[in-house]
């Protein structure tokens, strides 16, 4: 591992070249989720796109449905400067915890006070349905407890403590504020607040696993988030986080080989397609309610 002053220096090389690319330093930052790409849409002004691998220190991602760009715009009659990521770094594709939030960290040394991240996850809490919304409120980093923890390593100091604390994690200001624009807007999906329990993947949980989650607080699982919302309050960033739930999680016991006429194994069985589908068809209302929610920052 590099030592602090290497990793402050490769986050301050990758922000010069994004500061030599653009005329407004962004204020907030946004991280599209799984069919959330949409999202970049909504950026006007000069927009500039910036690919990954034209950034020292950015890895490129290689899941189907994220992109690999930086995308700067403005948002909203305020023309609020933002920087939108297309296309999320994740652990389960072989990068460092540390290589997934490096984005992050530049986002902090650009000057961005706010980050809003967003995700397609399963279900969990009964009753959630395909195509709702959950802010998260709180979380559980279940990888964190066996030490798979982005702020594992030296405690890089300009960004604070050591001990990081989380109880504040998700901005109770922003959560209203997304709640409200939703209520203006009209919007008619249903929005919940909730934890969402952060698994590695890439697997999709099995069955116990989707009873363990939902015996120890999660409402919604997903493979995402967790690391840069932890990075993002080290860096001193607000939070403001969603979850689309794109499919319910498999919680039953399978059928028995001793029924005599069981249930198909494969029902309810999750796929990457289902996510992409839904995370589509939501993604018009996700994206006024955070222009609206952005245009206020
Ligand atoms: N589990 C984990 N991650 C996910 C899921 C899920 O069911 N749906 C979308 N992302």
């Amino acid at each position: 591992m590099s030592t602090p002053q290497e990793q402050m220096e490769a986050f301050r090389r990758a922000a010069e070249t994004l500061r030599s690319k653009i005329d407004v330093v962004p204020r907030v930052m946004i991280i599209c989720g799984s069919g959330l790409g949409g999202l970049a849409n909504i950026l006007e002004g000069n927009r500039v796109e910036v690919p990954y691998h034209d950034i020292p220190g950015f890895k490129t991602s290689t899941v189907q449905g994220h992109a690999g760009k930086l995308v700067f715009g403005t948002i909203g009659q305020n023309k609020v400067p933002v920087m939108c990521m297309l296309g999320r770094l994740h652990y389960y594709e072989g990068y460092s915890l540390q290589d997934t939030v490096f984005p992050v960290r530049v986002a902090a040394v650009l000057g961005i006070k706010t980050i809003i991240v967003t995700n397609a996850a399963g279900g969990v809490r009964p009753g959630f349905k395909p195509g709702e919304l959950m802010v998260i409120d709180d979380h559980i980093n279940f990888p964190g407890f066996a030490g798979t923890h982005p702020l594992r390593g030296p405690n890089l100091a300009e960004f604070g403590p050591r001990f990081q604390p989380l109880s504040d994690a998700y901005d109770f200001e922003l959560r209203k504020l997304f709640m409200d624009k939703a209520k203006e807007l009209k919007v008619t999906r249903n929005i919940y607040e909730g934890t969402y329990f952060y698994a590695t993947g890439p697997t999709f949980e099995t069955r116990a696993e989707v009873r363990m989650v939902r015996t120890l607080g999660g409402d919604a699982v997903g493979m995402s988030t967790v690391p840069e919302v932890i990075v993002a309050r080290h860096s001193g960033l607000r939070v403001l986080a969603l979850s689309l739930i794109t499919n319910e999680a498999v919680g039953d016991k399978p059928p028995s080989a001793f029924e005599e006429n069981p249930k198909d194994l494969s029902e309810g069985m999750a796929s990457h397609d289902e996510v992409l589908e839904t995370a589509d068809e939501a993604s018009k209302d996700v994206e006024a309610i955070v222009a609206a929610v952005v245009n206020e920052l």
